[in-house]
């Protein structure tokens, strides 16, 4: 079939055989094109990058990972689609924010069949942690829209930590992957790099890439949330912002109701070829959590790190 020739053509798992790894986590990391990913993820990049069709008016939503991904595709989900559903009645409810908007790189098969984001109707909403190099091409040339979010290194690496824990089941040493964090390797680190991409082309190319930062929509949620309706070009009406909808979004959105409801407690969501707890998403949801599991003195190694990393661009955390 034509996926197969694009599977085949696009995929070179020789080349994957001798990129440089490193063991992370009970993960084994690949070194690929500056960026370190587990080898389903070189490979799904591999094949979208020979493969995947942009269309004009698909929104991108990138991440680093746990920084903030459920969230943002909660809100994404519900902004876009407030004139079809009501609040007391909502799919998020029931569905999991993963489930309701796909992480191209995570999910599409291996065998290259991208038949499940090609049949989404338009405009389609797609995530993905890619870095920003090594987005496909045909998204920067049909110039979709990117939502961005990033979040302290210090929170993101401890959430992570966690849930890298919780999916191996066992607590790996936590300084050992500090450690490495601060080197830079980490799934899809180094975590500046991943950054500074989406950083660099939000000031280049502002009304195409928005720029989010975790911390900043816990402090004003509402405000981020008119200003995400208005990148995805579907702002709140003068009437929707009397009626109180932005506020709604807000609280349907939040990780207290999310994290709260019956299904996150005891089901599952699928994630490509694996089962994940919809509650390993939901952690603690909190800025600044990272006290409580690393030292002091590392949160000052790893905020040197990351300003030397960040200096002169702009961009602080
Ligand atoms: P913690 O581990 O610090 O609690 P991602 O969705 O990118 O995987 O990121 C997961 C992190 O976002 C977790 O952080 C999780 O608790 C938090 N999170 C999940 N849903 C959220 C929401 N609706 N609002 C705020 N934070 C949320």
């Amino acid at each position: 079939s034509s996926s197969e020739a694009i599977s085949s053509e696009s995929l070179d798992t020789d080349l994957i055989s001798k990129l440089p790894t490193r063991e992370v986590q009970s993960e084994r990391l690949f070194l690929y094109k500056n960026f370190w990913f587990r080898q389903g993820f070189v490979e799904r990049i591999m094949l979208l990058q020979g493969s995947f069709k942009a269309r004009h008016d698909d929104i991108i939503l990138a991440t680093n990972p746990k920084c903030g991904t459920t969230w943002l595709k909660a809100l994404a989900f519900t902004i876009t689609n407030r004139c079809h559903y009501d609040f007391g009645n909502h799919p998020l409810l029931t569905r999991h924010p993963q489930e309701v908007i796909p992480t191209i790189d995570v999910e599409i098969p291996l065998n290259g069949d991208l038949t499940c984001i090609e049949k989404l109707p338009s405009p389609r909403i797609l995530a993905t942690h890619m870095p920003f190099s090594l987005l496909p091409e045909p998204i920067s040339i049909q110039g979709c829209r990117i939502v961005y979010i990033c979040r302290d290194p210090k929170d993101a690496f401890v959430s992570r930590w966690h849930f890298v824990s919780e999916f191996f089941g066992e607590k790996n040493e936590l300084n050992v992957a500090f450690n490495q964090f601060c080197e830079g390797i980490s799934g899809y680190g180094p975590f500046w790099d991943h950054c500074l991409g989406y950083w660099r082309e939000s000031i280049t190319n502002s009304d195409r890439v928005l720029f989010l930062k975790y911390e900043e929509m816990m402090s004003e949620p509402v405000k981020f949330v008119k200003a995400l309706a208005s990148f995805l070009g579907a702002p709140f009406t003068s009437e929707e912002q009397d009626g109180g909808v932005p506020e709604e979004v807000v609280r349907l959105c939040s990780f207290k109701t999310l994290s709260g409801l019956n299904t996150s407690q005891t089901e599952v969501v699928q994630r490509g070829n694996v089962f994940v707890k919809k509650s390993a998403y939901f952690r603690r949801g909190e800025v600044g959590d990272w006290v409580n599991h690393i030292s002091e003195e590392m949160g000052r190694k790893l905020d040197c790190i990351v300003e030397e990393k960040l200096k002169g661009s702009g961009l602080v955390f």
